[in-house]
C-alpha cells in the first residue's frame, strides 16, 4: 500500500474551504431526477448536463474532488475531451462510485445491503488505471423503533471494510459512506444512537481488515431529526449532537469528514455545516461537504435539459459550491445567498 499516495489523495479531496462533488447518480436515479423536470434521459442529455457541472468556470476552488459514475467515467465532455481530463485541468480529484446498490437484505423485511464485492479488485485496477484517484461505497440503515437490526449493521460494515480494504491495495482512498436514512418519524436521540452504533461497527471492521485511517474519507450522514419527526431539531442541535457522535466514533488520523446531504434542502445543508465548523475552531478532522442533492438541485432546474440555460446553470453550480465552501470554514452568512 502505498500510503503516502493515498494521504495525498485524501487530503486534496478535503483540502481548506473544498469539498467533494456527488455526481455519481446511477442511471436510474439519475432518470428519477430528470423525470421531475420533464427532461429526457438519454445518454446525451446525461453528458451535456454533466459537461454542465465539471466545465464550470472556478469549480475546483471550492471542489476538491467529483465522484462520477462509471457511464461518465468512460464518457467524455461536449467538447471531445474526456471528463477525467476535465476535472485534472480544474484542479479536482476524480473518483468513481463502485458499489452496485444497495439491495434487499436476505430475511430481514425492509432493510437494505449494499453489495459489489465480487470481482472489485479488477474492477477497481481498471477503474485507477482509467484515472480514478478514489472510490465511494454507500451503506444505507433505515430507521424505526426496531430497525437497524444488528444483521443490517454488521452486513454493511464488513461490506464497507471489503471494499475500503480492496481500494487502498489499488491505490485508490475509499470515501466509506454509512448513510442513515433521514426518511422517517425517528427524533434525535434516536438518529445519535443509530448513526453512533453504526459508525462504531464501521470503524471496527476497518481495523479488522486492517484499512489505514489516514487514507480514508468518511462521509456520513448527519445526526438529525427524520424528516416526518414531529418536533424537528434545530440547526445548533444537529451540528452539536452530530459533532458530538464524531468525537465518540472517528479516530483523529482520520483526514476528513465530507457529509451527504441526505434529503437536506440546499441552505439546510450549508447552515448545518457551517454551525458545526463555527462551534468548534479545533476540530481533528477537516469537516466539509460531499453533497449530491444539495449541491446539484437548483442548477439542474436552471438547466432544465436546455442548452440556451448551460451558463446560467455554471453560475448556480459555482453559487453553491462557494456558499458550502465558507461553510466548510464556518464563514457562511445566510446574507451572502441574497448577495451571490
Ligand atoms: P446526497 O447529498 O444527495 O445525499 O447524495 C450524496 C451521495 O453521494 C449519496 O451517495
Amino acid at each position: 500500500m502505498d500510503l503516502e499516495k493515498l494521504k495525498s489523495t485524501a487530503q486534496a479531496m478535503v483540502a481548506p474551504g473544498k469539498g467533494i462533488l456527488a455526481m455519481d447518480e446511477s442511471s436510474p436515479t439519475c432518470q428519477k431526477r430528470f423525470d421531475v423536470l420533464g427532461i429526457p434521459s438519454t445518454q446525451e442529455m446525461r453528458r451535456e448536463y454533466r459537461t454542465m457541472l465539471v466545465t464550470t468556470p472556478g469549480l475546483g476552488q471550492f471542489i476538491g474532488g467529483a465522484i462520477l459514475f462509471d457511464e461518465t467515467l468512460r464518457d467524455n465532455t461536449l467538447s471531445g475531451k474526456s471528463f477525467v481530463e476535465v476535472l485534472e485541468d480544474q484542479g479536482v480529484v476524480p473518483g468513481i462510485k463502485v458499489d452496485t446498490g444497495a439491495k434487499e437484505l436476505a430475511l430481514r423485511f425492509g432493510e437494505k445491503v449494499t453489495e459489489g464485492l465480487d470481482g472489485l479488485g479488477p474492477r477497481l485496477a481498471e477503474y485507477a488505471e482509467k484515472g480514478a484517484r478514489f472510490a465511494k461505497w454507500r451503506a444505507v440503515y433505515t430507521v424505526t423503533d426496531t430497525l437497524p437490526s444488528q444483521a443490517c449493521y454488521s452486513a454493511n460494515a464488513h461490506g464497507l471494510a471489503r471494499y475500503a480494504a480492496l481500494c487502498q491495495a489499488q491505490g485508490l482512498v475509499p470515501i466509506v459512506e454509512p448513510e442513515v436514512l433521514m426518511e422517517g418519524s425517528h427524533d434525535l436521540t434516536r438518529s445519535f444512537e443509530v448513526t453512533q452504533h453504526a459508525q462504531q461497527l464501521v470503524f471496527e471492521a476497518l481495523a479488522n481488515q486492517g484499512v489505514n485511517l489516514e487514507g480514508i474519507v468518511l462521509k456520513p450522514s448527519m445526526v438529525i431529526s427524520g424528516s416526518d419527526a414531529s418536533d424537528r431539531a434545530g440547526a445548533e442541535e444537529v451540528a452539536r449532537e452530530t459533532l458530538r457522535c464524531l468525537y465518540s466514533t472517528v479516530p483523529p488520523a482520520v483526514p476528513g469528514i465530507a457529509f451527504l446531504s441526505g434529503g437536506q434542502s440546499d441552505e439546510e445543508a450549508t447552515t448545518h455545516l457551517n454551525t458545526m465548523n463555527n462551534l468548534d475552531n479545533s476540530l481533528p478532522w477537516a469537516v466539509t461537504f460531499s453533497y449530491g442533492r444539495a449541491l446539484q438541485a437548483a442548477a439542474m432546474k436552471t438547466w432544465a435539459g436546455d442548452h440556451a440555460n448551460f451558463d446560467a446553470a455554471q453560475t448556480v453550480v459555482l453559487r453553491r459550491a462557494r456558499m458550502n465552501g465558507l461553510a466548510a470554514q464556518g464563514h457562511y452568512k445566510p446574507e451572502l445567498e441574497k448577495a451571490a
